[in-house]
């Protein structure tokens, strides 16, 4: 057993509800203790968890660090990326920014190189984009399918996906592939049978665009249907990019989480209100494809549960920077920045369903990050500024220099 004492603490945002005034809609936001130090323990590498936490002189440990007035936050949780491609999409992203809509068509480009991709080129892009995401402050990273089509392509994904994470989603039905015999319903029945048959095993959740050239709201159902049948968490792309049946949809099926939520009525933001489907907003896509952004104030204010995430795919949002994607929830979605910072951390944590994470309350996972920056604030203030010093996993330091 060993125990690090990080001392010199500016701020340290715990989400811990002992540290703070109790908000209506994200227990712990805000959170958090000033002038203060955090120790670690650690029984095996990368298993740290927090000892304790406290103001005033740390007590003693084996190791200390004084990160010298910085900020310390939990490590954020990203619940929704798209990581596993081939291929670069940067034309149509051109093209948007000229007038051109975004349409969920260019996913067969990235289906079409994706399969034409060697198992290594696939993981050597991977391990690029989770080291750029930890470089970033994520410590806990949700890999969907979706660019495979065919039962042993999507499993070739997941199998990549699981050599990162354990959180992985199965999104079979992401699009039907251009002249699929059939259609998307025969595209639908390939999803049900012999793609669920290849991949139910290898992924904890089961995921489909409901959208308009993608899948209607039956065959979404079928879709999600079958695969909590097989055992998956269900999740769904929804109201992405017009008002539709996605959101009812998934708080209907109990869906961990609804994604997008860029398009929503007034039945749609008191059904998820009411319900235990994270509301998960991904901003960085509204950004990229020049889409309204999602009204985040209206859905904290109702009570949802609201997440924030990268959906880091090459079409709609490549990125995976969730500094930048609290900077967008702040300034045009409305959160304020604690909201935003618990958002990114405790939200998409209720949504992977992993108790404790997006927290650093005594016995949780050291996730953490070290900031640049005297306060968190700054991750709105500072928009595009290189603010993550250092990211710790279980209180091992995977990114920065520190
Ligand atoms: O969440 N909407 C569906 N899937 C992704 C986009 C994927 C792509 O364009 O390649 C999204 O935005």
């Amino acid at each position: 057993m060993s125990t690090v004492a990080l001392t010199g603490i500016a701020r340290l945002v715990t989400h811990d509800p002992l540290h703070g005034e109790a908000h209506p809609a994200m227990p712990g936001a805000g959170c958090g203790l000033d002038d203060a130090w955090l120790v670690i323990e650690s029984h095996r590498p990368g298993e740290g968890r927090v000892l304790a936490v406290g103001t005033g002189s740390a007590p003693p440990a084996d190791r200390r660090v004084d990160v010298g007035g910085r900020a310390v936050i939990p490590g954020f949780v990203d619940s929704h990326t798209h990581l596993v491609f081939a291929g670069d999409r940067g034309e149509e992203f051109t093209a948007r920014m000229a007038g051109a809509p975004y349409e969920a068509g260019g996913i067969a480009r990235t289906i079409a190189a994706t399969t034409a991709a060697s198992d290594d080129e696939l993981r050597a892009g991977l391990a690029r984009r989770i080291a750029e995401a930890r470089a970033g402050g994520t410590t806990t990273v949700e890999v969907k399918s979706g660019y495979g089509a065919t039962p042993s392509q999507e499993a070739r994904l997941l199998s990549l996906a699981r050599e990162v994470t354990p959180h992985t989603t199965l999104l079979g039905a992401h699009v039907t592939p251009p002249g699929f015999p059939g259609g998307a319903d025969a595209f639908v029945e390939l999803v049900v049978g012999d793609v669920l048959d290849a991949c139910a095993m290898l992924a904890g959740s089961v995921d489909v665009f409901c959208e308009v050239g993608a899948f209607d709201a039956d065959q979404s159902r079928t879709v999600l249907e079958a695969g909590i049948a097989a055992g998956l968490v269900p999740r769904i792309h929804a109201n992405q990019l017009s008002a539709g049946p996605g959101v009812q949809l998934g708080v209907e099926l109990g869906c961990a989480s609804a994604d997008h939520c860029t398009h929503l009525s007034d039945a749609d933001v008191e059904a998820l209100a009411g319900s235990a489907t994270v509301a998960t907003l991904l901003p960085a896509t509204d950004f990229s494809t020049r889409q309204p952004y999602p009204d985040g104030r209206r859905l904290v204010d109702a009570g949802a549960t609201v997440a924030l995430a990268s959906n880091c795919n090459p079409g709609s949002s490549y990125t995976s920077s969730m500094p930048l994607v609290i900077a967008l929830a702040v300034r045009d979605c409305h959160l304020t920045l604690d909201e935003a910072l618990w958002a990114a951390t405790a939200g998409g944590a209720r949504s992977l369903g992993i108790a404790g994470a997006g927290t650093l309350s005594v016995g949780a996972a050291a996730d953490l990050v070290v900031l640049d920056a005297p306060h968190p604030s700054h991750l709105a203030y500072r928009p595009g500024m290189p603010l993550v010093a250092a990211t710790f996993v279980g209180g091992h330091q995977v990114s920065g220099d520190l």
